[in-house]
């Protein structure tokens, strides 16, 4: 290992990913990095210029131009956001740019839990461990519909839904770094689950695992016998 380790935490839209991965961060003394941010920072710039999201020049030269302070989650929730970060996460150019920094990120030590679409996939095939957070359209409808509601807003349980399941099949169906379960990922259904039964799940898994790459790990004993 590089003196870093690493957790994937990847998922559809509304799993609850990012806010169990930023939990899971803190508990282990690590970075935390939402990936979709970036996305999102790059699909609000092009809207903010009324340019289209899926042109890649356009976004391109805003993924050049981002500034660290628009990495930010306050200002770059809601789903018109999201669903133009979604188109600007389909172009691969746009994807290639945003690669380095990412693992860069996940690499300094003493590492960094990452959560997004591609993490255990693309961005660190190498992770130390791999979270792939799921639960039903249904119930991440509703958690999403709970969620507009407590921020005031008057939202449509079926359009929710909607725009759900349009995201998800842009997610998953596109042609570079699909939504897809890494084949050593452990996968974590939340749907019946409530925020800390999930978050206490995943530590439980993250300090098994931790465990044992201390005993048998690439830097632990049995390389060296
Ligand atoms: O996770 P979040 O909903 O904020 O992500 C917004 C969009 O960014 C997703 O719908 C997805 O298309 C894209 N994304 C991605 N790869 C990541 C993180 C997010 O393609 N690693």
């Amino acid at each position: 290992m590089s003196g870093a380790v690493v957790v994937a935490v990847d998922g559809p839209a509304a799993s609850g990913k990012s806010t169990l991965a930023k939990k899971l961060a803190a508990a282990l003394g690590l970075a935390f990095l939402d990936t979709g941010l970036l996305y999102r920072a790059v699909g609000k710039r092009l809207l903010d210029a009324g340019i289209d999201p899926s042109c890649e020049r356009a976004a391109l030269e805003a993924v050049a131009a981002l500034q660290p302070e628009e990495v930010e989650a306050e200002r770059l929730a809601g789903e018109r956001i999201g669903e133009a970060a979604s188109k600007v996460a389909a172009i691969p150019s746009v994807r290639a740019a945003l690669l380095p920094w990412q693992r860069r990120f996940a690499r300094t030590p003493p590492g960094a839990v990452l959560a997004g679409r591609d993490v255990g996939t693309v961005v660190c095939p190498d992770a130390e461990l791999k979270i792939f957070v799921t639960a039903s359209l249904e119930e991440r409808a509703r958690r999403r519909f709970e969620e507009l509601r407590r921020r005031g807003e008057a939202p449509m349980f079926a359009a929710v839904l909607d725009e759900l399941r349009e995201r998800d099949r842009r997610d998953t169906e596109r042609a570079v770094a699909p939504l897809r379960v890494a084949d050593d990922a452990w996968v974590l259904d939340t749907t019946e689950l409530d925020a800390e039964a999930a978050f206490a799940a995943a530590l439980r898994r993250a300090k098994a695992v931790f465990a044992r790459c201390a005993v048998t790990g690439p830097t632990g004993p049995d390389r060296n016998p």
